[in-house]
């Protein structure tokens, strides 16, 4: 078993927005002429980021998920938080390969291309042990977290490239992607197991991802947003909700953090939005000399 204690940093935590990560203060216009594609945008920590990054001034923000009314919700909110971010939206499945292409070729269409890729949507399922699960119930965790963050991974991918060499001939920081994940990702639960491998998966997808395009410019991360009180966050056990003390803003701003190139130093690993990012910051160079927030096997004795 994991022991909670040894998946964290002993860093300060954070539950809300603050001055570090903050759209309207510190990185207000930190994303002015960048193009910002999310899926599950249609309601919780998706919508949140897709208001955080108006706020930090987004040229455009393309959003999708597979509801069309929340979707305008969101879209209503990102209008109200930044009148001058457009924003669009698209009905899309992140499990249907094609649906998700075609959202990304319609968001280059309409906005230029693709500066930041946020993979967001995600499932959990009840909790049940391994011999009580419905197989396609087990498997439905994977095809959206792990094959969902894939597609989103592999439609905007070029795009990103293309940001990421923009980005150094201006000197700015372009091409980030975010996948989010979850702390869960190192845990084992009792009932958790379609959930938490598909997180741990995707860790290990995003040190792919940094390996296979690290010389391309790309910034991949794979984050915790905290323990947020979403439709998602209530899917866990009633003894789990304790732990649903963080507003979905704290992700949002992470993520406005990340693309900022605040972390670009971390790229490649998995981080958690409750550190705070001064003091984590100032690990850069044991985290690099050690190794450190990536999935590894513990054979030492
Ligand atoms: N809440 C937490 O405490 C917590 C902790 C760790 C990690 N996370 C992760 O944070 C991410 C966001 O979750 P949340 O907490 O904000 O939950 P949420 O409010 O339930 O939002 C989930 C989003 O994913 C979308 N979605 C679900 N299935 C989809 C599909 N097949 N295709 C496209 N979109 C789909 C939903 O939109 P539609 O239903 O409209 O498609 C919705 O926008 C997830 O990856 C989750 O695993 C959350």
């Amino acid at each position: 078993m994991s022991s909670i204690q040894s998946q964290f940093l002993d860093l300060t935590a954070h539950h809300s927005r603050y001055d570090a990560i903050d759209p309207q203060t510190t990185l207000k216009g930190s994303a002015t002429d960048k193009v910002v594609f999310i899926s599950g945008a249609s309601r919780g920590i998706g919508q949140a980021t897709a208001m955080a990054f108006a706020e930090a001034g987004a040229r455009a923000v393309y959003l999708t998920a597979r509801s069309a009314q929340a979707l305008e919700k969101t879209q209503s909110l990102v209008q109200k938080a930044n009148p001058q971010t457009q924003c669009a939206y698209s009905i899309c499945d992140v499990t249907e390969a094609r649906q998700v292409e075609a959202a990304v070729k319609d968001c280059v269409a309409q906005f230029g291309g693709v500066d930041v890729a946020d993979a967001n949507a995600g499932y959990l399922g009840p909790w049940v042990k391994i011999g009580d699960s419905d197989p396609e119930g087990w498997w439905r965790n994977w095809q959206v977290n792990m094959q969902g963050s894939y597609h989103v991974i592999r439609y905007t991918l070029p795009h990103l490239i293309h940001s990421a060499k923009a980005g150094n001939a201006n000197g700015r920081s372009g091409g980030h992607l975010i996948l989010v994940s979850s702390v869960g990702a190192q845990f084992v639960m009792p009932g958790a197991s379609d959930y938490q491998t598909s997180k741990h998966a995707i860790n290990r997808l995003c040190e792919f991802v940094q390996s296979d395009h690290d010389e391309d410019g790309i910034k991949c991360f794979a984050i915790h947003p905290g323990g947020v009180a979403t439709d998602i966050g209530h899917n866990m056990p009633a003894h789990m909700h304790e732990y649903l003390v963080d507003d979905p803003d704290l992700a949002a701003c992470f993520a406005v953090w990340l693309s900022a190139g605040g972390a670009d130093w971390a790229k490649g690993r998995y981080l958690s939005a409750n550190w705070d990012v001064s003091e984590l910051s100032g690990l850069e160079s044991e985290i690099l000399r050690d190794d450190l927030l990536v999935n590894r096997l513990r054979a030492k004795l």
